[in-house]
């Protein structure tokens, strides 16, 4: 397993490329389920997430071509960081979803609904748990069942038929769910009739993908908004469409700043999704301004002020960013109170932070962290993606060596995170 070998404690430079976001792009790749015409996205961020989701499509019989600045290029070997795939679902000719891929990536779940609205059947692996909660699926099934779906679940799977169409639905949506939304969105598309759906998650990613499938000609009221109205089509043509950049790693950079110092560019920055995001990290004393339509500077003197966070569905302050901020906390003289309120374990990385010297205390849904100096340089080990960059944001913060285990958590979900921060001057190797 590689690891990272992270000498951090100087103060960050230069320029940092935010790559396409990794939650949109799942979804975006998972629409070429809907239709029998090529679908081209551009800006798809080269993550190991991106490859499993290629793997499960072509598993279905999807054909996938690569470009790289218009250069075909293979998606398992390319060296590029941005890349251009053009899907098509003509030739599907398998509906099963296995456990072997269904295991590395739960979005692989969210592949029920478009396989039930396009073919009326499909079996799906159940995605199990992961490290930061049990992550029901009860929404995303009983969504599909509203729309006509007979669902048994059996030997791992979900094994779903609808006779001839999905139904449109009016559902309320009892807990705010990203991927049993999502999963909805991709069915009710292609059901007859005309679907509400309300307490939608809101989140930017969904946004992006609603957008892909307007272009693609679904009828869709209210995008962004948590009352989605849906009128399906008999078939979606093929698009094209620009991924939207990532919002969880634009945060992440602006976190290392905390914790290093400095001052650094990010570029294809999507100001639109992070706005409160950017509001928090100014209360902590952290510098951010906007210097064109896609960039922005963000500087600190590592002078950072403590506070609350909860965490919340969309527009609230994202999950996916909690461990990134609280490892900024650490060094925050005084006392920061952490709320988790999505999922019920995901305070994996602090006995981690821990371990580096932070001083933090956990009851129940809340983390209190106590500002430290600085944290100390240790060998530790990653539990999940968010978990993972949060050791790196500690390793950056101080000149003690720092080797982290297990970061094939981190390639899940940042694009080349080493090459990115040794840019700005960091010393960091990733090792075998
Ligand atoms: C998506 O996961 C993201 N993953 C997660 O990002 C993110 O943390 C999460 O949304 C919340 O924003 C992708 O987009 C690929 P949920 P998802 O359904 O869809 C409960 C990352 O780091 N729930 O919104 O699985 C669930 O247990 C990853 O990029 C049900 O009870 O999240 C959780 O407590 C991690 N029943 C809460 O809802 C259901 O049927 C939110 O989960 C579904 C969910």
């Amino acid at each position: 397993m590689d690891k990272l070998v992270i000498k951090g404690g100087k103060p960050l430079s230069g320029t940092i490329e935010i790559s396409g976001a990794k939650n949109s792009v799942l979804a975006l790749m998972m629409t070429s389920i809907l239709t029998d015409e090529d679908l081209t996205l551009h800006n798809v961020p080269y993550l190991s997430d991106v490859l499993t989701l290629a793997e499960l499509l072509e598993n279905f019989g999807i054909t996938i071509k690569v470009k790289n600045n218009g250069q075909p290029e293979d998606l398992y070997t390319t060296k590029e960081n941005n890349l251009s795939l053009t899907l098509n679902g003509s030739t599907i000719n398998n509906l099963n979803a296995p456990y072997s891929i269904a295991k590395k990536m739960r979005a692989s779940f969210w592949s029920l609904g478009p396989m039930l609205a396009k073919f009326g059947k499909a079996t799906v692996s159940l995605p199990g748990g992961c490290s930061i909660g049990t992550r029901q699926i009860d929404l995303h099934l009983d969504t599909l069942k509203a729309m006509g779906a007979e669902i048994s679940i059996s030997n791992g799977y979900a094994n779903a038929k609808v006779n001839g169409r999905l139904k449109a639905t009016n559902f309320t949506f009892n807990k705010v769910s990203v991927g049993a939304t999502i999963n909805a969105i991709m069915s009710a598309v292609l059901a007859e009739g005309v679907s509400t759906f309300l307490n939608c998650a809101q989140e930017p990613e969904i946004q992006d993908m609603c957008h892909l499938l307007v272009k693609m000609g679904a009828d869709i009221k209210n995008i962004g908004t948590s009352k989605l109205i849906i009128t399906g089509q008999d078939k979606l043509q093929g698009a094209t469409h620009t991924t939207m950049s990532d919002r969880i790693e634009t945060g992440t950079y602006i976190a290392a700043i905390g914790l290093t110092g400095g001052s650094i560019t990010l570029n294809n920055v999507d100001f639109e999704s992070i706005k409160n995001l950017i509001d928090t990290f100014k209360k902590t004393g952290i510098q951010i301004e906007k210097t064109g339509d896609r960039t922005m500077q963000i500087s600190s003197d590592k002078q950072i002020k403590a506070m609350d966070i909860q965490t919340m569905p969309y527009p609230g302050f994202p999950t996916d960013m909690q461990a990134q901020f609280t490892a900024l906390m650490c060094l925050a003289p005084g006392t920061s109170c952490i709320t988790e309120n999505l999922f019920e374990n995901r305070f994996m990385h602090i006995p981690e932070l821990q371990r580096m010297g932070a001083d933090i205390t956990i009851n129940n849904r809340t983390a209190t962290v106590v500002g430290v100096p600085q944290f100390n340089g240790a060998k530790v080990m990653a539990t999940d993606l968010r978990a993972s960059v949060c050791l790196v944001l500690a390793a950056l913060s101080t000149p003690e060596e720092t080797i982290i285990d297990r970061i094939y958590h981190i390639d899940r979900g940042y694009c080349r995170i080493e090459h990115k921060l040794a840019k700005c001057g960091v010393d960091i190797k990733r090792v075998k």
